[in-house]
Order: structure tokens, then sequence, then C-alpha cells
């Protein structure tokens, strides 16, 4: 991994001259979900521009900075803002942060995003869970040497989103009268939407619903052996499912429909890991 490995490490003292803080979950914010940082009790935030080597964002509404804090009594670190494959990053740059933060500590990773539903019977602002992903489409983030202390060379990938973190999520929402949808996200790196002849395709493949995240994350994540849940913010309909096209203000908006129910269904889950 050489060059890889040391620039993940270099980023790892960096955060740590500014903190010793250890985190049980690493939560990602999806396009739009980044209110959610307020629920957070901050003990200390650190710009991403200043961890020397760290990737950041150049996609608006991404800003982009790690929080570490509590909620309730877990020990959270979370990522306000990500980088994506399509903003021209090496796949190796894109999952550095999530590496980062098993290092510092993270056993759960709790893994958001907005995306466009590809199930007809989804409609924009619906939830969904993510039972499990398609990542035919792209390079895979650990094309290259292994890094033996990280994971094996050829990693299990049949249950990346951990089935009792599944079922807390559906028992959380349950009892707090939250409707969620459940799929299968798929992944294609984007930065154009997709073709209503992509979705067509997607829909014969068993896709629920698609975006231009996640995966390379949850790749990254599970080598490392972390355990993994994710929900879907469906901010649209997927192309040539509605007759408006598509666009990049409708997520925010989806978002901010979606926020209460996002707000608390993730606030409940993250409290019952502590
Ligand atoms: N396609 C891909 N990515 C997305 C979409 C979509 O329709 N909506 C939000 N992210």
């Amino acid at each position: 991994m050489g060059k890889v490995y040391d620039k993940l490490i270099n980023c790892l003292t960096c955060v740590r001259m500014r903190t010793g803080f250890v985190p049980k979950v690493a939560l990602v914010l999806g396009s739009g979900l980044g209110d959610f940082a307020k629920e957070i009790d901050v003990v200390c935030e650190i710009p991403y521009q200043e961890i020397e080597g760290f990737p950041v964002s150049t996609v608006p509404g991404h800003a982009g900075k790690f929080i570490f804090g509590h909620v309730e009594k877990t020990p959270v670190v979370c990522m306000k803002g990500r980088v994506h494959y399509y903003e021209g990053y090496d796949i190796s740059d894109v999952v550095l942060p999530i590496r980062l933060m098993k290092l510092l500590g993270a056993e759960v990773f709790f893994v958001t995003n907005a995306a466009g539903g590809v199930n007809t019977t989804f409609h924009a602002g619906d939830l969904m869970l993510i039972k499990d992903h398609i990542a035919l489409f792209a390079p895979n983030p650990l094309i290259g040497e292994n890094e033996d202390s990280f994971g094996v060379r050829f990693p299990d990938m049949s249950h990346v989103y951990d089935v009792e973190l599944q079922n807390l999520i559906r028992k959380i929402a349950k009892e707090n009268d939250i409707y969620i949808q459940e799929g299968v996200y798929t992944y294609l790196t984007g930065p154009s939407y997709e073709s209503p002849a992509d979705i067509k395709a997607l829909k014969v493949l068993g896709a629920d619903a698609v975006g231009m995240s996640t995966v390379p994350e949850a790749i990254a994540a599970n080598h490392m052996g972390m355990k993994i849940c994710g929900i879907s913010c469906i901010s649209n309909l997927a192309a040539g499912m509605s007759d408006t096209p598509l666009c990049h203000e409708e997520v925010q908006q989806a978002a901010d429909e979606a926020a209460p129910k996002f707000k608390k269904l993730v606030s409940e889950v993250i409290k019952q890991l502590a």
C-alpha cells in the first residue's frame, strides 16, 4: 500500500495532535443531511483542510469537517461533507476518511446519502434502509497492494450491512412511527445523472435506489471489519420516472422534508449503540 498507507497515517497523526477523542460510531452525513450535526454534543471540530493530505470536497453544500462529540452517551465522529469519486480523486482518497475513522477507534460505520428512487413504490422524501448494494459499475477501492493489517485480500461481501443493526433500525423506526422503505442501493460514479434507459436496466438488476457515494466507503469499512448500517434519503424519483428533469436543488428540498424523521431515527439508533 506504501503511499496510501503513509498518507493515512499522516492524517491520523494530524488528527491526534488535535484530539485524543475515541469514537465508537463513524457517521457520514449525506447531501442535504448535514443539519443532523446539531444533535451532537460537540467536543472538537476539525475542518478537513486542516488535515494534511485529506481530500476536501468541491461540491456546493458539502462543506467539510469532522465533528467529534456525543449523541447522548455514544461517542461519535461525524463527517459533515465527503468527497466523491466524480470529483476526480483517486479511489484510495475517497476511502481514506473511513479508514481514518476506523483507526481513530470507530467500530460502527453509519452511512447516509441522498439517492434517486428506482423502486416504483418510493416517493421523494422517503427514507430507505440499505439492505445491500450493487457495486458492479465502478472501480473497487481495494484495488492495489493489500494492507494486511486492514483486512484480507479477498474480503467476503455476503453481509456488508449488519443484520443486527438493520433490525435495530427497523425496531426504532417502528417505535417512533417512522415509515421506512428497504432496498438495494446501486452505486454509479456520476456526476451525470442516469438516462431513463440506465434506470430501466438497473430495475432489472434489482436496484431500488441509485446514487454516487457510499459503496466505496462501505467496501473499505467491510474490509477493515467494521459493522455497517446505512440509510438513503430518497431525494427524487430516478430519471424517466417523473416528468421533471433532475437537479441538485431538489436533493436539498427532499432532505429538508425528511429531516425531522431522519434526525429522530439516526439519533435514537446511535444512542442505543453506547
Ligand atoms: N441519481 C444518482 N444520484 C442521485 C440521484 C439520482 O437520481 N438523486 C440523488 N443522488
